[in-house]
């Protein structure tokens, strides 16, 4: 996992090492500080030796601006390399998550990855900084301040030496309770997220639904659960400070009262005594510090250990070694497929399926839901990759082809599409960056998108919102459809895409394609007959299985499922289907 981590330091590696060593000289510094102290009193005040006092003050104020000097360095490489970490780390998972297949998107929730990116990254990147800063001078303050006590009075230092040990062990013990608490406020954290984040996307569902009540005692019992964890953990956390400050006072008075004595015996120099009571404040601050860094280490595990999920993720498609980048036509070939989106799963999601399809063809594709009809047409832009067998496109397996290649010849309208915020034509170009304003008017005039684009104040200009909420779910089909035809690809594939556009609409957009793009190959998902009983033939998905792949008089005549949907569809009398198409 360090190595995972470390490995995103990168161009920070010096801001890495410049922290700690100026953090060690601000500490050289301030130990020196009390030593110049001590002697100003002692070999100056008590001897009124003036210059004495002038020469060494002068050296006090040199070394105190040094250790500011260095303290503030450190502070700015420290941020410098902290935060640089943390951008390199949201940089490689972004890019990271970029590459993801979707079988391997399918694996993580985007609540959770949106955690991971952020509030996770911002752990690691204040526990960096501290581990930078303090990590090193807490440690080396605790030992040469100790060093120097024992130097100026064993009997002193030992009672301090006494004093850390035990608040040392009574830190750990309360950070150890603490740390319980901890490791509880991150699953509430989850809950939290999932609240917010399933809320906000979804509270045009939330509010059909009337579940805002609901929704909200939901958020309310989870802000409560963390409030809950985070005040025992706190409350915990807190006793550190007064521990801490009675330990400290107890030490000063004894060594007052111990001290003087020494001094009104001669065995200890006034000076002597002001420095063992700064170096005691010293250790018993840096002790504390070293009791945050281990709380703050140990809150960012969890976190360090999810981005390492999200970075040690690996795509589950690769681009072959030596991928080709043309694809010659647009014809399709499956051979003896069999597919599971689950390698445990048993009953397989496409089972052996053989068909072939010439390039410029027209098919339809039909079946219930569940059918497998999505993940068939998923695996010609290789998607996803077959278990076993072989899909083609262009005479060659999909597995041989650059993805991005195959990509761009393989355009396909998914089932859950989306548009991006941007005006329509930023969402156009997502087809082709290059596309002329003109262009983009024919892909849309032949998705009939151009005819209410037209009817906005802004044209093309318009505003789209993030997911296009602010367009209606017809129009949202027909701009997507748009932007797939301006890749001008080899094959075009329609997942449900007019399901939301009226029949007379969808059958204009057919007829648009037959006549416009009669070379690409078009393959069109749909659960209306209509839609697809024009096309040159037509595929009868059934539970994963081939139910028939035929003409549509054909289908009618020799195939069961076809003529019972045909039937249901077309029966009844005011069925909206039956003069779309025909
Ligand atoms: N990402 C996924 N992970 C796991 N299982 C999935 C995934 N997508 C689909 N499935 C399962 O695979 C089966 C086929 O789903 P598919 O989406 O291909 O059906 P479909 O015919 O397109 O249905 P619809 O008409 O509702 O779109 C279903 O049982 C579904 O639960
Ligand atoms: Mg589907």
């Amino acid at each position: 996992m360090l190595k995972t981590l470390g490995a995103h330091v990168k161009e920070y590696t010096a801001a890495s090492i410049a922290t700690p060593i100026f953090m060690l000289m601000e500490v050289a510094l301030e130990t020196i500080i009390p030593l110049l102290m001590a002697s100003i009193i002692d070999d100056g005040v008590n001897k009124g030796d003036t210059h004495h006092i002038f020469i060494m003050g002068a050296w006090m104020i040199l070394a105190a601006l040094l250790s500011l000097f260095s303290g503030c360095m450190g502070a700015k490489f420290g941020s410098k390399a902290s935060m640089g970490l943390g951008k390199n780390l949201r940089k490689a998972m972004f890019e990271n998550i970029q590459t993801y297949a979707f079988s391997n998107i399918d694996k993580f929730s985007t609540a959770g990855l949106v955690t991971r990116l952020t509030t996770d990254v911002t752990n690691i990147q204040n526990a960096y900084q501290m581990i930078l800063r303090m990590a090193m001078r807490a440690p080396a303050t605790i030992l040469c301040a100790m060093a120097m006590s024992f130097f100026i009075s064993p009997t002193l230092a030992s009672i301090y030496l006494a004093a850390v040990i035990l608040l040392g062990i009574a830190l750990s013990i309360i950070i150890r309770k603490a740390m319980k608490y901890f490791d509880h406020a991150f699953e509430k954290y989850d809950e939290l997220n999932e609240s917010v984040q399933e809320n906000v996307s979804a509270i045009r569902v939330v509010k059909a639904y009337v579940r805002e009540d609901y929704e909200k005692k939901r958020f309310t019992t989870a802000s409560q659960n963390i409030y809950n964890v985070f005040t025992k953990a706190e409350s915990l956390v807190i006793l550190n400070n007064p521990l801490m400050m009675f330990t400290v006072y107890s030490c000063i008075l004894l060594i007052s009262w111990l001290g003087a004595h020494m001094v009104v015996n001669s065995a200890l120099e006034t000076g002597d005594l002001m420095a063992l009571l700064t170096y005691c404040m010293n250790i018993l601050m840096s002790l504390m510090i070293l009791s945050m860094i281990f709380v703050m280490i140990s809150l960012s595990v969890a976190s360090a250990r999810r981005i390492c999920e999200v970075l040690n993720e690996e795509s589950d498609l690769h681009n072959p070694s030596d991928p080709v980048y043309e694809v010659a036509d647009g014809s399709i070939e499956f051979k003896n497929v069999t597919f599971r989106y689950s390698k445990s799963s048993e009953t397989p999601v496409l089972d052996n399926i053989n068909l072939s399809i010439k390039s410029g063809e027209t098919i339809g594709i039909i079946g219930g839901t569940g059918s497998s009809k999505s993940s068939l047409v998923n695996l010609i832009s290789r998607l996803y990759d077959v278990d076993e067998g072989s899909v083609s496109v262009g005479g060659r397996d999909v597995r041989d082809y650059d993805m991005d290649s195959l990509r761009n010849q393989v355009s396909v309208v998914l089932q859950q599409n989306t548009l991006f915020s941007g005006s329509i034509l930023d969402n156009l170009r997502w087809g082709d960056p290059n596309a002329t304003e003109e262009e983009c008017k024919k892909a849309c005039e032949l998705a009939c998108a151009d005819e209410f684009i037209q009817t906005f104040p802004d044209g093309y200009e318009t505003h789209i919102e993030q997911g296009g909420t602010n367009v209606s779910g017809g129009q949202k089909q027909r701009l997507c459809i748009a932007r797939a035809l301006l890749k001008k690809p080899k094959i075009l594939i329609l997942d449900d895409s007019t399901s939301a556009v009226d029949t007379a609409t969808d059958a204009k957009i057919r007829k648009a394609f037959r006549e416009a793009i009669p070379g690409t190959t078009k393959l069109i998902i749909a659960q209306r007959i209509s839609s697809v009983q024009d096309a040159d033939r037509i595929i009868v998905m059934d539970d994963g299985k081939l139910n028939g792949f035929d003409t549509h008089e054909n289908l009618l005549a020799n195939n069961e499922i076809y003529r019972d949907v045909y039937e249901s569809q077309t029966q009844g009398g005011g069925d909206f289907d039956e003069g779309g198409a025909a």
